[in-house]
């Protein structure tokens, strides 16, 4: 594996791939890698002739009482993990070099960044627009691997790509559970051995609502009960919000007629504070 800090020699090392016709897949992370990550690489691996995978804590997604300082850098351990998958490049820009001193432009993502996490978190999700343009820009891949865990900031890249033209294939893994049920995230280490089981009530609060619209259920129904469950499983947590959502457009559905939407291209969504820490999760319907 290459590990490379600028954006100019990036360019070089790939542009040398592209000549001899390789197709390059992209995996962008902010480190702390975990099985959700890994899967991700796995799949560019399979797909395409080239991975690179990028690590970058992107100051621009936090907000000022963000945990930006205090997000896990796990550097040595995720550098390791990525030689095992054999992954071939690994882009590590500093700071300096992703926003260098006097840039100013940021991407504002409209409506879709204004909702749902993007309400709880003002500005968070053009400061995602703004890094994942920079890193397309910097090593132009065929295909980007996203997760699905993050379902908001899946919606919000596919309107960038299709709102800037972006010649890149989007790809979104399956999100990573842990056997009992909690998705993986590089922040679940921030939490006590408490707090970890109690995290429990948002995977469980979204397997129960999921069924109880599968049995009929309204969805109002369905989320009373699901608010229920989650006081249940974490009385001291605070669920911020559960809803069912339109996936493309984050516009939250009431009702539905399967009859009328076969495909269903909906999800429910849910995010908590857990302790000091922030969850969310999404199963789709
Ligand atoms: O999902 C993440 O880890 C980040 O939001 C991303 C896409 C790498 C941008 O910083």
């Amino acid at each position: 594996m290459r590990t490379i800090t600028t954006i100019t020699e990036l360019r070089r090392a790939l542009a040398l791939q592209r000549e001899q016709g390789k197709r390059i897949g992209f995996v962008p992370t902010m480190g702390a890698l975990h099985d959700g990550h890994l899967s991700l690489v796995r799949q560019s691996k399979q797909q395409l002739d080239v991975t690179v995978v990028s690590v970058f804590v992107n100051p621009t997604q936090f907000g000022p009482n963000e945990d930006f300082s205090r997000y896990p850098r796990t550097l040595d351990a995720d550098a390791g993990l990525l030689v095992d998958e054999d992954v071939e490049f690994l882009f590590l820009p500093s700071v300096e070099e992703m926003y260098p001193p006097g840039n100013a432009t940021r991407i504002h993502v409209g409506q879709l960044g204004s909702i749902f996490e993007g309400a709880i978190r003002p500005g968070h999700f053009d400061g995602v627009a703004t890094v994942v343009t920079l890193l397309f820009n910097a090593v132009q891949p065929d295909t980007a691997y996203f997760g699905q865990k993050d379902l908001q900031q899946v919606a919000v890249i596919r309107q960038l790509v299709r709102d800037l033209a972006f010649p890149i294939e989007i790809k979104i893994g399956a999100t990573i559970r842990e056997p009992d049920g909690l998705a993986m995230s590089s922040r679940n280490r921030y939490l006590s051995v408490r707090e970890r089981e109690e995290s429990l009530a948002l995977s469980k609060t979204l397997f129960l609502v999921r069924d109880l619209i599968h049995k009929g259920a309204s969805i109002d129904e369905a989320k009373i009960i699901g608010n229920r469950e989650f006081q249940r499983i974490s009385p001291s947590g605070r669920l911020d919000y559960l809803a069912v959502v339109d996936i493309e457009t984050f516009r939250e559905v009431t009702s539905f007629e399967r009859e009328d939407r076969p495909e269903w291209p909906s999800a429910i969504i849910i995010a908590a504070q857990i302790g000091s820490t922030r969850l969310i999760d999404n199963v789709l319907i």
